[in-house]
């Protein structure tokens, strides 16, 4: 049994009171968690929830600990449960029970955190259920599925006095660490651009349709905050697909994209949203892969999509290519890049007056000097989970190297990109067109070469860009402090989603 000590008895009356006013807004937990150890001897319980892929790293990441507990599985998936609780028996002698609804964890007591790799859709409700219910919360990245589910976490985390952290594991790697410190110290001069990059082959996930739903997942646990009427998939495979429609994930700038869009952000030294967005591109190539120009590809997210951020006096960019990146279209700077890697490309580029900064793998960043000499390497991984851990024990957020306000931020990058893009789905641009607009935007030259580059990796790739053009978003002006748009009504309707009850996220005011 777990002893009481002082911390914890202050904590658990902070959470009290914090637990009272939750339970008037969220009547969901018959009972509260008792709290978190502070003693590094104490095991910490936790419950993972979302185990078929990347869930598996969790489990990873908690088996190798001493002083961790895996209590419960949760996974809507009994297959994937059952077969995770055999696995964690065989390593570590003790089985933990599967569940899948996450709130029967939740009215578990004795338990400390939990750590969650399910779909987008669900990850902001978990993980203020979770706090509601008095645990910590380790939620995958994006830590949310809009920007106000995003406010509502970071609200939950101070109110429940709750660690959040975001598995944007880059964060805790020395390798980016060192060298976001090397720009700071301005170790490539004065930088006010940056460029993520996700060229990372996305096939088609097949043609839209009816599909059954596999007989061991329960549909509607699945669905969550998703409405449905019919239980039915559109796409054939239930599990990972999800990321290509948009009622569930937010294609590779919500998936990939949080990784390099928070490395981009953090060398630039920016902590808030972006003055302004304006998204291009477009689910292209899938006809000219099938040979049938009437082929409807099931996911609904651009799979090649170019985002650019204004800050004021620093521009971010983000592309996004999900089609044959072999001999696909590159610049100057990424010729150094290519040199470096082999196959998909995904990372950051941080331009300065006096070098670059490349990140290349989530455990190297090279920095270059303006003719392409490398000056200095940087390398070294990390242990996210482990920072976490030591925060729970500390009871310090700011201990964390990824808290749910830099989690916000990234995610809300990719959800501010694709509400751009999808109000100007309908919006198709000839090349030409798309340049006049990007006149206008900031960093014009780069951006403008972006474009070219974009359009020629499409054509290398037998997209016939008269008969398939890219789509063109609105620019919308953000304002970083409210959370809301202030040039668009129909922007401003997408920053949250039509939940299904009694699924609802609730937003700040109500955590
Ligand atoms: N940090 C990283 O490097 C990294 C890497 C890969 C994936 N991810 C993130 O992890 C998350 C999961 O990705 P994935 O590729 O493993 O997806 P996946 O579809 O393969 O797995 C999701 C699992 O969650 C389960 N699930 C769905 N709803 C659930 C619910 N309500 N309760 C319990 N279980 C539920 C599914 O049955 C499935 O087993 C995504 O958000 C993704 O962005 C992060």
């Amino acid at each position: 049994m777990k002893k009481q000590t002082r911390r914890q008895f202050l904590e658990d009356s902070l959470f009290a009171t914090a637990a009272a006013a939750a339970a008037v807004a969220t009547p969901i937990f018959s009972q509260m968690a008792t709290g978190q150890s502070s003693s590094p001897n104490e095991k910490l319980l936790c419950a993972i929830i979302g185990v078929n892929s990347r869930g598996g790293d969790h489990i990873g990441g908690m088996v190798r600990r001493k002083d961790v507990e895996i209590a419960y599985i949760v996974d809507v998936d009994e297959k994937v449960g059952e077969k995770n609780c055999a696995d964690i028996e065989k390593r570590t002698g003790k089985r933990p029970k599967w569940v899948k609804d996450m709130r029967t964890a939740f009215d578990d007591k004795s338990l400390d955190f939990i750590t969650t790799a399910t779909p987008n859709h669900w990850h902001a409700l978990a993980g203020i259920w979770a706090m509601q219910a008095g645990l910590d919360a380790y939620i995958e990245k994006p830590i949310c599925h809009n920007i106000k589910e995003g406010r509502a976490l970071v609200t939950a985390a101070k109110k429940y006095k709750k660690i959040c952290q975001v598995g944007t594991q880059c964060r805790s790697n020395p390798a980016v660490q060192n060298a976001m410190k090397f720009i700071e110290e301005g170790g490539i001069g004065e930088v006010n651009f940056s460029r993520g990059l996700c060229y990372k082959r996305r096939k088609s996930i097949g043609a839209l349709g009816d599909y059954p739903i596999p007989e061991q997942i329960d549909f509607n646990l699945w669905s969550g905050p998703v409405q449905y009427t019919t239980p039915k998939l559109t796409r054939p495979k239930l599990h990972y697909d999800w990321h290509w429609q948009r009622a569930y994930g937010n294609g590779d700038s919500g998936n990939q994209g949080p990784h390099q869009t928070d490395i981009a952000r953090w060398g630039l030294g920016i902590n808030r949203h972006p003055n302004s967005i304006i998204t291009y591109g477009g689910r292209l190539g899938y006809q000219a892969e099938r040979n049938d120009p009437n082929y409807i590809d099931a996911g609904d997210t651009a799979n090649t999509e170019v985002a650019i951020y204004d800050y004021g006096d620093k521009t971010m960019v983000f592309e996004t290519r999900g089609l044959s990146v072999d001999d696909s279209a590159d610049m100057g700077i990424t010729t150094m890049f290519n040199n470096q890697t082999k196959g998909n490309k995904i990372g950051v580029i941080f331009y300065g007056t006096e070098g670059y900064l490349v990140q290349i793998e989530y455990t190297h960043c090279i920095a270059f000097d303006l003719k392409g000499k490398i000056i200095k390497e940087f390398k070294g991984g990390g242990d996210h989970y482990g920072n976490f851990i030591d925060a729970m024990r500390s009871r310090r957020s700011q201990d964390l190297n990824s808290d749910a306000f830099q989690g916000h931020l990234s995610a809300g990058l990719a959800d501010l990109a694709n509400i751009s893009y999808y109000l100007g789905e309908d919006n198709k641009v000839s090349v030409s067109e798309a340049r006049a607009i990007l006149e206008n935007v900031p960093s014009r030259d780069q951006n403008i070469e972006t474009l070219y580059r974009t359009a020629r990796h499409l054509t290398d790739n037998g997209v016939d860009l008269d008969k398939y053009p890219m789509s063109m978003g609105p620019m919308l002006k953000f304002d970083p402090v409210k959370e809301v748009f202030t040039n668009n009504a129909a922007a401003n309707e997408l920053l949250t989603a039509d939940y299904r009850a009694p699924f609802v996220c609730p937003t700040a005011d109500k955590v």
